[in-house]
């Protein structure tokens, strides 16, 4: 998917909030071997290398230009690969992912696969963000579904793969996880109007819908989606509320 990194980032401050409450779950100990998936533009991977003592950090990731700008902070302890998650081969003492795994379908089968991938006494920690009951995110399947986007994305749409919090849970200890921890968690930021949700979503949500439509029709569809929302919000400053779920899990 043709990733914008300097689009992703407009809110990276919010983006990056979750990190510290799935930095929370990790047991800290000395000489991890870490993967981190879906590492995009390696910010955070780097920033578990910087805190985790004596580990050796690699961030995998399929965007060839999130890579691009992850590379450039390569150091001893910190790499980066061109992959994808479903591909990860391994044993490693942590496994790690934040806002990454909800591009990936079939979780029932996803999150198994991610477990079998950590060694005895390791850990694996997540964050994804559910946030697919928000207008912002139902909106983009509505206007997915209307003409003239139905027909040039050929009636493809993409719902979302995110289970509920129980279901992390109950996956996670029927394939022998322990010290299972789930919780789901808004992250509010506070945004100067309904067009501002609108460039959030431009730089996530939105990537595989604009890379399927002509590009004679994003500012098309950008122009309908900041209308719908405007009828929603206030012109004024908003609160996006942002719904993330963070699980984590010892083998
Ligand atoms: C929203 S960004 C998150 C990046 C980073 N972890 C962060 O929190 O800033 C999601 C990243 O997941 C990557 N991604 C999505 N599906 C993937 C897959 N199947 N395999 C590898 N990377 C994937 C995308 O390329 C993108 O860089």
């Amino acid at each position: 998917m043709p990733w914008n990194p300097s689009q992703y980032h407009q809110f990276q401050q919010d983006r990056f909030a979750p990190f510290e409450d799935l930095f929370a779950l990790i047991k800290v100990r000395e000489g991890l071997r870490i993967v981190d998936l879906g590492c995009g533009t390696g910010e955070l991977t780097g920033r578990l290398a910087d805190r985790l003592p004596q580990s050796a950090v690699l961030g995998i990731d399929s965007s060839a230009e999130m890579l691009q700008r992850a590379r450039e902070q390569e150091h001893e302890g910190l790499r980066f690969q061109l992959g994808s998650i479903q591909e990860v081969e391994g044993n490693w003492d942590l496994v790690f992912s934040h806002a990454a795994i909800h591009w990936i379908d079939d979780h029932r089968s996803l999150v198994p696969r991610l477990l079998s991938l950590v060694s005895p006494n390791g850990q694996l920690a997540v964050q994804l963000p559910s946030n697919h009951t928000h207008p912002t995110h139902k909106l983009i399947i509505d206007i997915a579904g209307e003409e003239p986007f139905r027909s040039a994305l050929k009636g493809w749409n993409r719902p979302s793969p995110v289970l509920e919090i129980n279901e992390y849970a109950e996956l996670l200890h029927a394939n022998g996880a322990t010290e299972i921890t789930v919780f789901e968690k808004v992250y509010p930021s506070l945004l100067e109007n309904s067009d501002a949700m609108a460039e959030w979503t431009k730089g996530s949500t939105l990537v595989p819908y604009f890379e399927r439509l002509p590009e004679n029709l994003h500012e098309p569809f950008m122009a309908r989606y900041r209308e719908r929302l405007r009828s929603l919000f206030s012109d004024a400053s908003v609160l996006y509320t942002f719904r993330r779920t963070l699980f984590a899990a010892s083998r």
